[in-house]
């Protein structure tokens, strides 16, 4: 049996309809570049791209007359674009211990370029819970001028409490970048309230849609300076690029791609929120399994996990160990090591060790669940 645990890298079955989309862009010639033109080809790619965005905004509940979405690469681009053109010099950014290096580097690069204040806020001791009460206290008494956070850890498997964190930063008046990687398509978000400034999101994890796609959802009139400057296919002659942010030609297959994976969320928030049910009581089948093994320390709270991540150690061996012994002598797939997230690992006292990551999907069954449980028992057992 081979199995793969790693869906918090990426999401390896993507729906029929990613491919169907992704085919016909590529092998109908029908499709130019998008914007490029006024010609039929280029038109039929920029349906395309307009149809999936309206799509996406229609899964967030978003009004097109506040919200732009903008195509990049993936959510690592899209954190890169709202962070380093919004955020101004010497301005005030709360953050939190659960952030991705996506969203940590570039804010230490302003640290250094603009002289920004960086503030973190700080995760309980082994849960990795986060502390709603601090973030409000601080909210109040310092009023930041940006709240930058993770949706969902890709480490602990914790997930936010949006609401409560939305109420918080829109009574003081403080703008939201959300990271979504984990949760755009997993857990329902909606912004029929218009409180969330930008959510940067990418395609191929819990949308389950191709590599190389991501975006970001952004209120039209905020100000950002573009991260990167080239044709737009609009103002030729302004040597600065205006107004438009998606510079050079698109990812059209990609873009498709994602369009068709779209296509599964027929009843938009609904079908979301099924997803998440079905993926939170694997998630807390898994757990309990797992709490039951001798010598296993389990991180994360098992009431805010909701996106089917699972991080332990076995004793205190390296997590890369335990993760190749997984690979080469049972054919699990699971990520090992410090994930791209390293303050939180401060939290749940893994700097040196890392974490055994599993990652489920919607395709994981729960055959393969007990069949893992089973191999983690008998390397308990071993290990003793
Ligand atoms: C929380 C979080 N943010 C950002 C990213 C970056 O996503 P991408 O590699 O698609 O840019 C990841 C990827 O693992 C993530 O888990």
């Amino acid at each position: 049996m081979n199995i793969y645990m790693d869906y918090a890298s990426t999401s390896i079955q993507k729906p029929p309809a990613v491919m169907k989309a992704m085919a016909e862009i590529i092998s109908s010639n029908h499709y130019g570049n998008p914007s490029r033109g006024a010609h039929q080809y280029s038109m039929n790619a920029q349906r395309v791209v307009n149809k999936v965005k309206e799509q996406i905004l229609q899964l967030l509940n978003a009004s097109s007359d506040t919200y732009d979405v903008l195509f990049t690469q993936n959510a690592t681009t899209a954190l890169n674009m709202v962070i380093k053109g919004c955020v101004k010099a010497q301005q005030h950014v709360l953050t939190s211990d659960w952030e991705h290096n996506a969203v940590l580097r570039p804010l230490y690069e302003l640290e250094q370029s603009k002289n920004i204040l960086l503030n973190f806020l700080e995760s309980a001791t082994l849960t990795g819970m986060f502390d709603y009460q601090q973030c409000d206290q601080f909210i109040k008494q310092k009023s930041p001028d940006w709240l930058i956070l993770n949706h969902a850890s890709n480490v602990t498997g914790n997930c936010l409490n949006l609401e409560a964190i939305k109420q918080m930063a829109y009574q003081a008046g403080v703008p939201i970048i959300l990271d979504s990687s984990q949760t755009f398509g997993t857990v329902p978000i909606d912004f029929s309230d218009k409180i969330i400034t930008a959510l940067a999101f990418t395609g191929h994890k819990s949308l389950y849609g191709p590599m190389g796609i991501g975006g970001l959802v952004i209120k039209k009139d905020i100000e950002m300076y573009p991260l990167i400057s080239g044709g737009d296919g609009l103002e030729p002659f302004a040597k600065v690029m205006p107004q438009h942010q998606e510079a050079g030609t698109l990812n059209v297959p990609g873009i498709a791609g994602l369009g068709g994976a779209l296509e599964s969320f027929d009843n938009k928030g609904e079908s979301v929120a099924k997803k998440q049910l079905s993926l939170r009581e694997k998630t807390i089948y898994f757990r309990h399994a797992l709490e039951k093994i001798n010598g296993l320390t389990l991180y994360g709270e098992v009431e805010e996990q909701t996106v089917g991540v699972i991080s332990c150690n076995i004793h205190d061996i390296p997590s890369a160990m335990v993760g190749d012994i997984l690979a080469t002598d049972y054919n699990i797939s699971v990520r090992t090591g410090f994930h791209c997230a390293p303050l939180i690992h401060g939290c749940l006292n893994t700097t040196s060790q890392g974490t055994l990551r599993f990652s489920i999907g919607a395709a994981t069954t729960y055959e393969e669940i007990d069949y893992v449980i089973n191999r983690m028992e008998e390397l308990g057992r071993e290990i003793e």
